[in-house]
């Protein structure tokens, strides 16, 4: 089978696509059938060696963390599913590997795929879906008639939190570029804010719940925007922030919260159920594996606006 694979921490051109014996499974495993994988900023960080510590830094390492695809084969012990489903699910964050013809998962990272939507649509959920989850419902606790910013919110994170949050009954306030400004207004916010016309020190409104998916809006800014018991979450979990913002939070009414992606079979099913609703899953572009730098290339730089797959056969 092929699979995307590195030697060594570099910039795009250390991702290889190689040919690779198709992996044995477990009884208590499953091998899925890759149809599609989707693109992430922690993809490239791993890649390029930002987040060594947590990555660790043995080598060959797979790349990317969601997919979509087929039970090809079914563990002994497992009982919920046959060959020929359809999935989704992630695979560990930091051991990565979802760029690959086949992979290897256990039932609690998978659930069954709605029939509903596509493949692209399905590998472009897990990370994204589960972390926008994960902010609205559990770190910000968004409720009805909460005023919510989400800064980054055209990207693959702020797509789903801007629904989420309307789901809530909030009422937000998104600030994308001049390319998204459409989709966030389409995908319900209430207000949009080009950052590249307004600065967000000159909004005269107050927020209970700020979150940050750009990485450049830090918690002294986001302070000013917020009212005295606002939350505000941001993307970057380094150790040095997470003990800043725990002794902080003891002491003051606005909290800061970082966020820790715990992705659950929970959480899926969850984001299935949102799909056969109303939830909006828009995929801007679709690569070959083939184009596997190219792909990386063009979204690290910012060029795709949203979510990107890449298909497999
Ligand atoms: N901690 C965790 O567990 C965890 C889990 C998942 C994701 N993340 C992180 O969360 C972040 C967001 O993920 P994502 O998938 O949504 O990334 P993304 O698709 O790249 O979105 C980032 C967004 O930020 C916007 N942006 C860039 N500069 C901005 C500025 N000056 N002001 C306002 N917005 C700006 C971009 O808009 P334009 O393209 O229009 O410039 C883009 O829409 C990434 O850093 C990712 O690594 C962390």
């Amino acid at each position: 089978m092929r699979k995307v694979l590195y030697d060594r921490f570099g910039d795009e051109q250390v991702l290889a696509v190689r040919e690779q014996p198709t992996p044995t499974i477990d009884p208590n495993q499953l091998l899925i059938q890759v149809k599609a994988a989707s693109i992430n900023p922690l993809d490239w960080k791993i890649y390029r060696g930002e987040m060594k510590l947590l990555s660790g830094s043995k080598f060959p390492k797979g790349v990317g963390i969601d997919f979509a695809g087929i039970v090809a084969q079914v563990g002994t012990s497992i009982t919920s599913y046959r060959p020929g489903d359809a999935v989704f699910g992630f695979l560990d964050v930091f051991k990565g590997g979802a760029l690959a013809e086949y992979v290897v998962v256990t039932e609690a990272a998978i659930a069954l795929k709605p029939a509903s939507i596509s493949f692209d649509q399905a590998a472009a959920l897990p990370v994204t879906g589960l972390a926008a989850l994960q902010i609205v419902d559990q770190l910000a606790a968004v409720g009805p008639g909460q005023e919510v910013l989400i800064n980054g919110a055209s990207g693959g994170v702020g797509l789903f939190a801007i629904q989420l949050a309307k789901k809530h009954g909030a009422r937000v306030t998104a600030v994308a570029g001049p390319a998204g400004v459409h989709r966030a207004t389409q995908l319900g916010a209430d207000a949009v804010v080009d950052y590249t016309k307004q600065r967000l020190s000159q909004l005269t409104q107050r927020f209970d719940t700020i979150i940050d998916l750009s990485d450049k809006l830090n918690f002294s800014a986001a302070q000013q925007l917020m009212k005295p018991r606002a939350t505000f979450v941001s993307m970057l979990p380094s150790p040095l922030g997470l003990v800043r913002s725990f002794f902080h939070n003891l002491f003051s009414g606005q909290k800061h919260r970082i966020l820790i992606l715990k992705p659950t079979a929970a959480g899926l099913n969850v984001l299935a159920s949102l799909a056969q609703q109303q939830l909006q899953i828009p995929v801007e572009k679709i690569y070959e594996l083939a184009n596997v730098r190219q792909a990386y290339q063009e979204t690290s730089q910012g060029k795709v606006k949203g979510k990107a797959v890449v298909v497999l056969n």
